[in-house]
């Protein structure tokens, strides 16, 4: 996958991408990231990137001009090396659809990728309606650029991408992937200040582990986001479980500071 992104600071981009599994992913060309500096695409000696919005009040808009040229400009470079059928090309703003697991595997499936860092007050609305395909937020929060969003949907999109993490099978059990919440993890030593690891997952029976595992993410689920559990499939034994856990003499269970199934 190739992914380009304008922004105003490409120095920002820096080290999320230089360390572990990305590292890795760019070495071993899954993945090419090009940072593109908005200010090198000005014509004029102060380099402007940003002007008063018109009607008055606070802040700056960052001209279209810019923003138009360096898409076209990363627009011709790929399609001269090789044919693209659908090229996205995503505003980050605190407009846009809410980001999520589905979307990152959604992007996932392109080969490139065109990501618009915004900032100050916004971007001029003709960029919005003439040049991208696509908006993204990352949360109902207001950053001070786009830069960080960026970074985030880069980071979800780029893990899903074949070959990037170790084990093929590895990002189908994250949380969210199923529409629910991961199961807890464990690792060595069996018994840590005398805090044990539910025995369930030291029985070397897969069946029973893989038993375990799914009650704990329905558990999980129910008591930190309850809503996902209203659009996901169970079956009906799984429904019987949340209906008995959800029962009055049950409730207290759904604590925090529990997380055992009786
Ligand atoms: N720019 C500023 N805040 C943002 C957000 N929450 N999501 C995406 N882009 C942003």
């Amino acid at each position: 996958m190739r992914i380009d992104v304008l922004t105003l600071f490409p120095q920002m981009f820096e080290a999320p991408f230089s360390f572990g599994i990305f590292k890795r992913a760019i070495n071993h060309k899954l993945v090419s990231i090009n940072l593109h500096n908005i200010r090198d695409y000005t014509h004029d000696k102060h380099h402007t990137v940003d002007d008063y919005p018109y009607g008055g009040g606070p802040g700056m808009v960052l001209k279209p001009k810019p923003i138009f040229e360096a898409v076209e400009s990363i627009k011709s470079d790929i399609c001269a090396k090789e044919e693209v059928t659908a090229l996205p090309i995503i505003l980050l703003t605190p407009q846009g659809r809410l980001f999520s697991q589905q979307i990152a595997q959604e992007l996932a499936k392109y080969s490139h990728l065109i990501l618009i860092c915004g900032h100050y007050e916004g971007v001029d609305e003709r960029v919005r309606e003439h040049l991208v395909t696509d908006e993204i937020s990352i949360g109902d929060y207001v950053l001070t650029g786009g830069e960080l969003p960026a970074m985030v949907v880069i980071d979800a999109v780029v893990r899903l991408l074949p070959g990037v993490l170790g084990s093929e099978t590895s990002p189908l059990d994250d949380s969210h992937v199923n529409g629910l919440l991961e199961y807890p993890q464990y690792t060595r030593p069996a018994v840590y200040r005398g805090w044990s690891v539910p025995e369930a997952l030291l029985s070397g029976n897969h069946a029973q582990i893989a038993k375990w595992r799914r009650e704990q993410t329905i558990l999980r689920t129910l008591k930190r986001r309850p809503e996902l559990l209203d659009k996901t499939n169970l079956c009906q034994e799984e429904r019987q479980l949340v209906e008995r856990l959800t029962s009055s003499p049950n409730r207290s269970q759904l604590s925090l500071d529990k997380e055992s199934i009786e």
